[in-house]
């Protein structure tokens, strides 16, 4: 047996699958789009058929790319995306309506009716959550509630609920194991983050019956085995973790003050405040980081739903760029002298505004404003919005110690223009990784060192290397006012003050 990792990585809009070496180096890599459904207006889905084939092919195109093979494979790690529900048959391994993703706002009523009947407290206190149609309660509520004979089948046992972590175990393990994180699981708003199990009370208010729910394991343990029909030889699945706490780990945040900000579809920024369950008095997420050896270690997570998905949206809707890479370039063109602030609410604003119903809207256009503008301010929204995470994170923190230097990866931290005014806006410093592929590594950790091939916390610290430190170089002067336009811009897209 190798020291090779096998890493699945989930995402929003694509599945990806690494393997790695035994020295944590890239040796194979596949990836595959799969489709977005938009039924009405706020809703998006995804197939978990299609969402397994494009895990299956990725995972097999990366094993192959290798030139290894399974048997030389230690392990699977497992990162996804969070939040996002599927329901299936037990026993015939059927999905039993498309998944709901994270995106999806068609719980927003049922939130609100919720707060009118004064529970957010209680799902704060117990999830570290807020009532937003992002988590996963509401969206298995209204599955149940929706979906013809679905509560009477999931009260025997005769149904799966899972995340998509718990749902490709599933598939993997040949229908054996029923299994999900803790980290998948504190994202539920179903989760009692202080007691580690699912809480009875929040299941009685959503009406959600347990019997549907997976067995929550630390992030390294033992999730089932790989049937050998998937691979050819069987591979111990002995990591999982939500993608933005994959990322905590890949980028090495083990200590309390250290802090992450991931840039894919959305943005999300985290803080390790180590063991201390730190509540926040800025609408910021309070959420299991990682749970290792049964120890839990906490985070603030601010979450920011649209960051790389506005370069997409300038792609596909405006058809200002062809590739996304290209963004970077076409900002810099932008005429300095106007001022153009983008609020890419398109699907509400999360973190700290938590507003469903916001949406987006672009202000300051003059006649001479075009696709160099639009760039900027899309790029400029990224910055102005990890700027709001990390000054409500800051005020969370106060008393607790000081932060380390924000480490950041993802998609878009290719861009210098960007990162440069991501240091900018925050005048602080911003340290991008050699290795860009964080959450997937972060998975991969969590099965090597499970299976003893890979080093521990310490030891992968110690590996990880800093490509580049932007320093902020934006006038104070700028600085601010453009942070003001920022936050008037913001308030007039919000249908309510949080
Ligand atoms: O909470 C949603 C998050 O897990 C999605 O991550 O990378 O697809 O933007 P990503």
């Amino acid at each position: 047996m190798g020291g090779y990792i096998l890493a699945i990585d989930q995402g929003t809009t694509s599945s990806r699958a690494i393997v790695f070496d035994g020295d944590m180096a890239i040796k194979g890599f596949g990836q595959q789009e799969f489709t977005q459904f938009f039924p009405a207006s706020g809703w998006v889905e995804h197939d978990p058929e299609e969402i397994w084939q494009s895990v299956l092919a990725t995972a097999r195109s990366a094993i192959e790319k290798a030139g290894t093979s399974a048997a030389d494979i230690a392990a699977i790690g497992i990162t996804n995306q969070r939040e996002t529900v599927v329901v299936w048959d037990r026993k015939t391994g059927k999905p039993l309506h498309p998944a709901i993703v994270w995106q999806d706002r068609r719980t927003s009523g049922l939130c609100e009716e919720l707060k009118g009947r004064a529970l957010e407290a209680a799902f704060t206190e117990k999830t570290g959550l807020l009532l937003d149609p992002y988590f996963s309660g509401t969206k298995l509520s209204w599955l149940l509630s929706n979906v013809e004979g679905l509560r009477a089948r999931a009260e025997v046992g005769e149904v799966c609920f899972g995340t998509v972590d718990s749902w490709l175990i599933y598939k993997l393990t040949a229908g054996k194991a029923h299994v999900t994180d803790a980290t998948n699981a504190s994202r539920t708003l179903i989760y009692n983050i202080g007691e580690n199990d699912w809480d009875d009370e929040l299941l009685g208010i959503l009406d959600i019956p347990r019997a549907m729910l997976p067995e929550v394991k630390d992030c390294a343990a033992d999730f089932g085995v790989a049937d050998k029909s998937m691979f050819g030889a069987e591979i111990p699945i002995l990591g999982v973790a939500g993608d933005q706490q994959a990322a905590v780990i890949g980028n090495a945040c083990f200590e309390p003050g250290m802090l992450k900000s991931t840039y894919g579809t959305g943005c999300f920024a985290l803080l390790n405040t180590g063991t201390d369950r730190v509540t926040s008095s800025n609408r910021l997420l309070t959420t299991i980081a990682y749970r290792l050896d049964g120890v839990t270690t906490y985070a603030l997570e601010g979450s920011i739903f649209i960051a790389g998905a506005a370069v997409q949206w300038l792609r596909d809707e405006l058809g200002f760029i062809k590739v996304a890479s290209e963004v970077g370039a076409l900002a810099r063109q932008a005429d300095p002298k106007q001022r153009l602030y983008m609020v890419p609410a398109f699907t509400g604003l999360g973190a700290p505004y938590w507003d469903a119903e916001a949406r987006g809207a672009i202000f300051g256009l003059t006649r001479s404003s075009g696709p160099a503008e639009f760039a900027r301010a899309a790029l400029e929204s990224v910055a102005f919005q990890t700027h709001d995470l990390l000054e409500a994170m800051k005020k969370d923190w106060q008393g607790h110690g000081a932060t380390t230097v924000l480490r950041v990866d993802g998609g878009m931290v290719a861009s210098n223009w960007t990162m440069q005014r991501l240091s900018d806006i925050l005048a602080a410093p911003v340290d991008r990784p050699e290795l860009l592929e964080t959450t997937a590594l972060g998975a991969a950790w969590l099965a090597g060192s499970r299976a003893g091939v890979w080093p521990d916390a310490k030891g992968f610290s110690a590996h990880w290397k800093r490509d580049t430190r932007f320093e902020p170089e934006m006038a104070d002067d700028e600085r601010k006012t453009a942070i003001a336009g920022w936050q008037d811009s913001v308030s007039r897209c919000l249908t309510r003050r949080a």
